[in-house]
């Protein structure tokens, strides 16, 4: 085991500087510095907000990440970052910082994929991810469903949202609940006190005229709207708003929908392995919901602990450590920081 490559990932997409470092599937560091609280006036991430804070915070970051496992930078035999997708400032960041280390080190490093580091982080706690495998990823800018035949070299996109992101949709129903932002942990804290059954909210593109041509994709938008139409009655008529019960049942609508279609995904490509990642797998309906449909079927679900579902740098190392052991060679110095990195390319 020693004799594994030690790791360092670093993870600026969005508005978490992560540095993250691992030894094969052995997490040692994971520290974090967030500008969350910066955005939460805006309701939403502010992209020049995310950017300075991560300038001012990824040295700091670095120094306790490598403080955290015992280590020196002399120590680390490979660097890995999120070359996207993301915000463009915002990647910025983090790549140059993940060039500047190599070279002053004269060590490789690895430009990856911020999707394909949400399903490999899923390798800290379970150890290696049995392949095919199919990934739900759910976060504020995605949502993914994907078949994982080689981690490593490529994945198959399925299906995605065709509107808003399963998190974007968390956020703004939890906005017009006047719940503060991030919404996502609080609509889930709400809806532990509500009825999930309360409201029969909309589930998008699961209708059979829209499986067809959807079978693998979600639709948030028209949930997202109808709950504020429901809303919008209850005040007009003034009445007070169940908080609860409305928080319960949109995360039920989500749930119902995310689960049922990756487990039809896994059903239809003959997969028994099915990996939650994202800030949304943090949710815990979600992965109660996907635990007992998915025990019906023989499919097991395997999801990070919430940490490791949110962004963070440990999730770049663990795909980092994954390609280094699988002899993919690394990127280029003059890797690009591309906020639309597609999902078919793991590393660039
Ligand atoms: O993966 P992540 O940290 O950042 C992105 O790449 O977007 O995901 C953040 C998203 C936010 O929309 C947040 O509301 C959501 O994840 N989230 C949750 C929960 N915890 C975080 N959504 C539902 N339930 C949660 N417990
Ligand atoms: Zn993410």
């Amino acid at each position: 085991m020693a004799d594994e490559p030690l790791i360092l990932g670093i993870e600026t997409s969005c508005d978490e500087t992560g540095v993250g470092i691992v030894r094969g599937h052995t997490l040692l560091a994971d520290a974090l510095a967030s500008s969350v609280a910066e955005h939460a006036r805006f309701g939403g991430v502010v992209p020049e907000v995310a950017s300075r804070a991560h300038l001012e915070a990824i040295v700091p970051t670095m120094d306790r990440a490598l403080a955290e496992a015992g280590v020196t930078i002399a120590d680390i035999d490979a660097f890995a970052v999120t070359s996207g997708p993301g915000l463009a400032g915002a990647l910025l960041v983090g790549v140059a910082a993940a060039k500047g280390y190599a070279l002053a080190t004269e060590k490789p490093v690895y430009g990856v994929n911020h999707l394909a580091a949400h399903v490999a982080v899923d390798t800290l706690e379970h150890g290696p991810l049995p392949e095919p495998a199919i990934a739900l990823l759910v976060s504020g800018g995605h949502s993914s469903l994907l078949l994982v035949d080689d981690l490593a070299r490529g994945v198959t996109p399925l299906g995605a949202t065709i509107d808003d992101a399963a998190g974007e949709a968390f956020d703004k129903v939890a906005r017009l609940l006047g719940l503060p932002f991030p919404g996502g942990p609080y609509i889930d804290r709400e809806a532990a006190a509500g009825d999930a059954g309360a409201i029969g909210f909309p589930r998008g593109l699961t209708a059979a005229k829209d499986l067809a041509a959807h079978r693998y994709d979600f639709s948030f938008s028209g949930l997202k709207t109808a709950v504020a139409r429901w809303v919008e009655a209850r005040q007009r008529a003034g009445e007070p708003v169940p908080v609860a019960d409305v928080a319960a049942s949109f995360q039920e609508a989500v749930c119902d929908v995310l689960t049922a279609k990756a487990l039809a995904a896994c059903q239809a490509h003959g997969v028994d392995t099915l990996v939650i990642g994202g800030g949304v797998a943090a949710n815990s309906r979600l992965r109660a919901l996907a635990e007992h449909r998915a025990a019906k079927l023989g499919i097991r679900v395997r999801v990070p602990r919430p940490k490791l579902c949110t962004d963070n740098g440990a999730m770049v190392a663990a795909l980092g450590a994954h390609l280094a052991a699988a002899g993919v060679a690394p990127s280029r110095l003059d890797l690009p920081a591309d906020s639309a990195l597609p999902l078919t390319t793991v590393s660039v």
